[in-house]
């Protein structure tokens, strides 16, 4: 079993240090994306405080698709250029909404959500999907978490084969 003991406490570059230890011991030597996927969504879910969803969309067919998360069931399919997620994935870059209901196009999938942080998964010069979070607390995210999520990301990819 593999067993995380992630202190939340000392600050969000402490802790976005520690998740990325954690994520290189989950994934060392495992090129299943979605295996990596899977756990990836768990830990970020377990470790983050303050959080209702996190997890990823994967680009399918030039669309969003569910992909392994954690949280409430989510909408399925998402479009290139629509929501926070689609807005991403077309800009190719992170984006952070402090208060979902003022995003037009917002796409509620959970109530609880009051704000977002999307991160763009890029390979190659390939968009692979998106990583998404949301969090029932408005102005949850900065730019601190924009940094430990993108390196976060950096090391997913470190394991993507295709
Ligand atoms: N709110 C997202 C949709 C995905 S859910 O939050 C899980 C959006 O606007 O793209």
């Amino acid at each position: 079993m593999f067993a995380t003991h992630i202190d939340a406490s000392r600050g969000k570059a402490h802790l976005y240090g520690e998740l990325a230890t954690a994520l290189h011991a989950l994934i060392d030597g495992e090129t299943d994306w979605i295996a990596n996927l899977a756990n990836a969504s768990a830990l970020l879910y377990s470790a983050l405080p303050e959080l209702n969803w996190a997890g990823f969309y994967l680009l399918k067919q030039d669309e969003l698709v569910v992909g392994p998360f954690q949280g409430k069931p989510a909408c399925v399919r998402i479009a290139i250029g629509r929501g926070v997620c689609g807005t991403s994935a077309a800009r190719r870059e992170t984006v952070i909404v402090p208060d979902v209901h003022a995003f037009p196009g917002h796409i509620a999938c959970d109530s609880a959500s009051n704000s977002e942080i999307v991160v763009p998964m890029v390979s190659k010069g390939k968009l692979l999907g998106v990583l998404d979070l949301d969090s029932p607390t408005f102005g949850r995210f900065d730019a601190e978490d924009r940094d430990g999520l993108e390196r976060f990301v950096a090391i997913l990819l470190m394991n993507e084969a295709s």
